[in-house]
Formats: C-alpha cells, structure tokens, sequence
C-alpha cells in the first residue's frame, strides 16, 4: 500500500497546526472509555478532545460511545482531524475465533485470511479502524504466557500465517468499509524473554535476530500492515521504545515501512524503570529520537514536548514526520473524507455475529485440533459406546474457550462448551453423557473426586476434559511449571485406577508437559482455547464427523529443562548418538521433543513414496522438482498438512539440519492418491551469512519430505552455485 501519496495534503494540514495540535496527534490514550494521565489519574477527556490533545482512543467498545468522542473531536476541536479508535481484536471480537496458536495448527491460510476478515467487518462495524494484530513474535518458550497469541517456533511459517492474517484485516483497501487497519507486534523479539518471563531482558546476536526473529515481522510489513507496536523488552540493551536501530534502521531504511510506530501501553515511560530515561521527559525524546510515532498512555511528548523543543532536545522536523505518519493511516481509512463512515449503529447491528461468521468459526476450530495420541483408535467414538463420563474441569466450562484477548462482550454466553458439544451432538442417539468435574485447575483439593470417580465407574468410556486456566495464559502469565495444573493429574490417576477406556482433551493456551499422561493415556487430542465454536468444534472430532488434520507450530517438551527445544537446531560438533557419553544430549532426558514441530495425527494412514528429484543437481536459474506420491492408506477421508524442509550439509556457518520451506495441504479419498511436487531453487538455499548477507553456498542439500519434522523421506541434491 502506497501510504505516502497523501503527504501533500498531510504538508498542508500540518502547517496550519499549533505546536499543541501536533503533540496532540502522537498521543494514544484511553482505558474503558476514561482518559488516564500518565500518573494514573482520569483526566477531562471532552476537554482533551476540544483542544486537539488526542490522536487516537484505545479498547472502547460501541457505535453509540464513540460517535459521541468523535463528534467531540470533529465538530468541537479547532482543526476537526478524526480520532483512530484502537482495540485488541486478536481472534475475533462478537465472534470468537481459536487463539492464534490454535489457528496456527491449521496450516489453513486460506481461513486464517478469513477468520481476520470477519473480525475486521465486526471491529470496523463497532467503529474500531486499527487492530492490535497480528502478534508475530517467534515463541520457542512455552513458559511465555503471550505464546498462546504467537504463531509458534518457525520463522518461514509464521511469516506466512503474519501475511495472511494482514491481508485479511486490512483487504486490498484500507478505506474498504469492512477492514480495520493491522499493528505487527512486538517489534522485536517479545517472545525471546530471558527464562520465558514477561516483560524480561532479551539479548540475542544479530544473525539470530535477522534470521529467526525478524523475517515474521517483516513479512507482515511486505503484506502492507499500516502500523507497528515496539515490545515492551530491551533488545541488547536498547528498550525497544527507542530502538533506532529497529525502528529507523531496519523498519524503515531497510524494509521501506511508512506507515505509524506506537509504544506499546506506557512503554516510552517505562525507560524510566529501564534505567534508560531519567523521567518522563527524557523517554519522550530518547522515543521520539528512537523512530517512535505514538505513545500509548505515558502522554511523554504531550507533556514534555514543547519543553523538549525550547531547550533544543529534539526539533521540530522530528515531531512533523512522526505526526506525517498517523495522518497517513487516517487518510487511508478514509477517516479524513469521513470520520463517520463506520460509526453507523444500523450497520453495527447488521455486520457482527452472524451465522455463516460462526460456521467459519466452527470450521477452523475443528482444523485447530491436533490429535496427538490414538494407540487403540478410541477415536473417532463409535455409537456402540452407551454411557460416556465426562469428567474434569473443562467440560462444563463455556468461560476457558473463549482465550484470552477476546474482545467480545455481547454474544460469551454463546460460547459452546466441551459439554453442551457432545449433548448437542448425541441428540437422537442412545449414547447417554454423565458429567462431573472432579478437581479444580487451580488447587488440589480432592473434595469432588469420589463423585467423579463413581461417574466414571457407570460408563463404558472416560473423557478427559483437562487443560489450563484463562487465569494462567496470557500477558504477564508466565510460568516456571508446564504441568496440568491443580488436582487434574491426581484426578486422572485415580480414574485410571478402574481400567476403563479413556481419552483426553486438553483445552490450554501453551504446551503443556504432557510426558506423564502420554506414558498413560492412549488417546490424546490438543484441544487449545477454540472460540465460540469450540464445543461443536471437539464433538465433531471426538465423533469422526471431522477428521482431525491439525500439525503442531511448536514443539512440544518433554520437560521444562529442554527449553528452547525445536526442530532446526543445529547438529553440534558432537552430534547426539545413542550411548555415547561425548556428545550432545542430557543424562536424563532424549534431545527429542515429545512431540515435534509439524506433528499431528489423522484417523487415517497416510503413505509417503520415495522422493522423486527431476534432477540430481540445480543451478542458478533453474527450478528443481521433488516430487513424493502421497497415498490415503485408510478408511477415512483425511487431509495431510505435506512438509519440505531442507538441510545443507556444509557451508560457511554452521547450518540448522533441516528449515521448513513449504507445505501443502492435500484432501484424499480413502484408497485415493496424489502426485506432489516442490519447487527449489537457488532462493529456497538462501541463508544469512556471516556478513549478515543473504547468499547460497554450492554443495550438498538434503531435502526431507514427510508429515512433521522428523519422520520424513530423504533425497540429496548438488547444487552447482
Ligand atoms: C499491552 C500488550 O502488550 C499489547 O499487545 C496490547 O496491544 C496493548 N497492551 C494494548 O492493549
């Protein structure tokens, strides 16, 4: 998007501003509809708003309250210049859609394009112009809280997943009544937190940042996002509020971005805790100097900045690009020609919560779902199964799906719980469901156990509903333990006990340890926080009207102690082998994740061929094919997510064994089979190099093929240079 052709009109509009105007613009404030000073106090918002002091409003839900805070701003201030009306809309808002690591198991990117664009017709429907979203920070630690909005542990895939939700937010036109404006964040390396704590240092070199961090972001940018939020971290260092390095060099030198940088919520004052700023003063100029357009909440430059400008701190060059920049995004919403195209409470009634919204929701719910585990294939159930208990914390629960960051108010009784999905689903059958909770998630106490367990002894089959708590996900969430927290795992022990069929759904926002349960439960789905939908969404699983097709985006430890474990390490000068004690491995653990990045199962077998090379070597300017015949083994119809990733054997640093490079994901008819193809080229076997240039090096490739990162075919190519 060419944000930049309204800078003439922007040129006039600026000149005719006061220092107090300008200022203004670079202020985004609010919280539940009450205008806090930096201090924490309320301040008169309609008197803010009459003298042009606000730029933009943040998580106010409602046509009715924010036509009044425009009209205010529009028809009461000096220059009229439109309010930006912000909010969190992460996965949905009056529809609620799976939280966007859940989204991320799909590899569906057709439908995570989709479930962005229905969020972007609700939000731009209630008056919001710009999401919070998407979230593009590569998680490799599932202690972080914020891993449950992330898109998991590879740069390539998370990148694609950034794009696609971008593209569904904004659509090809910003001014589209339906689309909101997108905000890539937390620029940069958020989910790199030291020991996966919020809000903690981050300290990683450059080739690392460029190559595994950034390209997430980046790709987000190419997709045209129109605004940035900085991390709340200090990258080496440098908070990421005034991080000229990120902000100038690389956001907008290198990547050409020319839309608004905000803080994010009082990140420019909290370089006074950093040990950067002495007050709030000097965070506003080292903001400002930084590349920073926005505040958000710490009000630095509103305050301080005429203070800033007398004693020659900063210039006023300085204040006019960042004010240039919002003025770029409001121009593009349209929100100059008319600042109440979206504030129309016929269409608020009329774009949110419809019904065909809740069947996509239903739809990537259930792609959403990873069967990790189906030793004796206790799914799908089969309707010879007469009594079914279902028994835990989360099966009558409609609060745990929502996720966190919903931001939806109206329609959260709608949401479906584990429980009201199978009543709904066995309705006409003679399957009979009892139901008791068992323990709590968030103590121990064993006061409901010998309900749940005399339950349990009058059915044929046990379903687990077990999981995690909105309490324990989320910002400023983090943990040091990944096990099913509470009673949960007492519960499942003593059930166990009475040696009946069981199978387990985890509802949780992080992987959690699930070493334990693996060693004793055969059948285990990774349910996630699914929405609106998500009890339709397990029913349709656990009774194999969907076939489950999810594949992880995150490697899931075995332990806390592997943390950071994911596929593309790299070998080692001592490469694990097993019994041997000089290489690289752990007393008491495998290297091995439990289960690995791209990993799930299906209800049926799919076989993969050999890979087929067009040719045994590639040079520039010429594509090679690897081809592999994949075939639907079993009874069901299925789809398979079918990955390429590729190694090089020896190049001048050393190299991860193996990075994803494509996927496709293929429906097949039992019995059915198909040709599938990847194309390579010299690009596919770029790198970062030492010089922090991207090039190819000649030599050996090897490229795997297969269903997840480690069971996958092989073949090598030469490639020539
Ligand atoms: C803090 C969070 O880090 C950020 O992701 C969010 O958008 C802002 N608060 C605004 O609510």
């Amino acid at each position: 998007m060419n944000f930049k052709k309204y800078d003439n009109e922007i040129d006039e509009m600026i000149k005719s501003m006061t220092l107090g105007e300008k200022l203004g613009q670079l202020n985004m404030t609010a919280q539940g509809g009450h205008m806090m000073g930096p201090d924490g106090k309320e301040v008169d918002m309609e008197a803010a708003l009459k003298s042009g002091k606000v730029g933009g409003l943040q998580n106010i839900r409602g046509v009715k309250k924010l036509t009044h805070l425009q009209k205010i701003a529009v028809e009461q201030s000096r220059l009229g210049i439109p309010l930006l009306f912000a909010a969190d809309i992460i996965h949905g808002t009056e529809t609620i859609f799976p939280i966007p690591l859940a989204e991320a198991c799909s590899w569906n990117l057709e439908a995570v394009k989709e479930t962005a664009a229905i969020a972007a017709k609700e939000g731009a429907a209630m008056g919001v112009r710009l999401t919070y979203a998407p979230m593009a920070d590569i998680s490799r630690d599932p202690r972080w809280g914020r891993v449950m909005e992330s898109n998991g542990e590879d740069p390539w895939y998370n990148g694609r997943i950034t794009e696609a939700r971008v593209k569904g937010f904004q659509s090809d036109d910003l001014s589209n009544p339906h689309s909101m404006a997108a905000c890539i964040k937390h620029f940069a390396a958020y989910g790199a937190v030291e020991g996966g704590r919020d809000y903690n240092t981050v300290d990683m070199s450059e080739q690392r940042l460029r190559e595994i961090y950034l390209p997430g972001y980046k790709a987000g940018i190419d997709a045209g996002a129109a605004t940035v939020m900085v991390a709340f971290n200090d990258l080496n260092g440098i908070p990421c509020s005034c991080n000229s390095f990120l902000l100038n060099q690389i956001l907008r030198d290198e990547w050409g971005f020319e839309g608004f940088v905000i803080g994010d919520h009082t990140s420019v004052g909290e370089m006074v805790n950093h040990g950067v700023a002495e007050n709030i003063k000097h965070a506003g100029e080292l903001a400002i100097k930084g590349g920073l357009d926005m505040d958000m909440v710490s009000q630095s430059l509103l305050i301080h900045g005429e203070e800033l400008l007398n004693q020659g701190k900063i210039n006023i060059k300085m204040i006019d690009r960042a004010v240039r920049r919002i003025l770029r995004i409001k121009h593009a919403l349209g929100l100059m020609k008319d600042p109440f195209l979206y504030l129309d409470k016929q269409r608020e009634a009329q774009w949110v919560f419809r019904p065909e919204y809740r069947d996509t929701a239903r739809k990537i719910a259930r792609e959403s779902i990873v069967l990790l585990k189906n030793q004796n294939q206790l799914h799908p159930l089969n309707e010879s199964i007469k009594t079914l208990a279902v028994i835990g914390p989360f099966a009558d629960d409609n609060l745990t799906p929502r996720g966190e960051w919903a931001f939806g108010g109206s329609h959260y009784d709608q949401v479906v719980s584990l429980l009201e999905g199978l009543e709904n689903r066995i309705k006409g059958t003679e399957i009979r469901l009892i139901n008791a909770r068992g323990c709590n998630p968030m103590d121990e106490d064993t006061g409901q156990l010998s309900e749940a367990i005399e339950a349990a002894r009058k059915a044929d089959m046990i379903l687990l509903a077990l999981g995690e708590p909105l309490e324990m996900i989320g910002e400023a969430r983090s943990r040091i333990s990944l096990e099913i927290p509470g009673g949960q795992q007492h519960m499942v022990s003593e059930l166990l006990k009475l040696g009946k069929p069981m199978a387990a759904l985890i509802q949780s926002g992080r992987p959690l340890n699930l070493t334990w349960l693996d060693n004793h439960i055969p059948t285990i789905l990774q349910c996630w926080h699914l929405g609106h939908q998500a009890g339709h969404a397990m029913a349709d699983v656990i009774f194999g009207d969907y076939n489950p097709s999810g594949k992880l985006p995150i490697s899931f430890p075995r332990s806390v102690g592997q943390i950071p474990v994911y596929y593309s390490d790299k070998s080692s000068g001592r490469p694990y082998k097993p019994n041997l004690r000089w290489c690289t491995h752990y007393l008491d653990s495998p290297n091995s994740p439990l289960y690995p990045f791209g990993y799930g199962l299906s209800y049926t077998t799919f076989q993969y061929s050999e890979i087929t090379l067009s040719s045994t070597t590639l040079s520039r300017d010429m594509t090679l094919q690897a081809s592999i015949t994949l075939r639907n083994k079993g009874i069901y119809r299925g789809t398979e997510v079918v990955q390429c990733y590729l190694g090089d054997v020896i190049r001048s640093s050393a190299p991860p064994v193996k990075e994803l490079k494509d996927f496709q994901r293929i429906i097949l008819d039992p019995g059915e089979s198909k040709e599938i193809i990847f194309n390579i080229t010299e690009k596919s076997l770029r790198f970062l190099a030492i010089d922090l240039q991207y090039r190819s090096e000649p030599g050996r490739f090897i490229i795997h093929i297969g269903g997840n990162s480690q069971q996958t075919v092989l073949q090598s190519f030469v490639f020539k240079g």
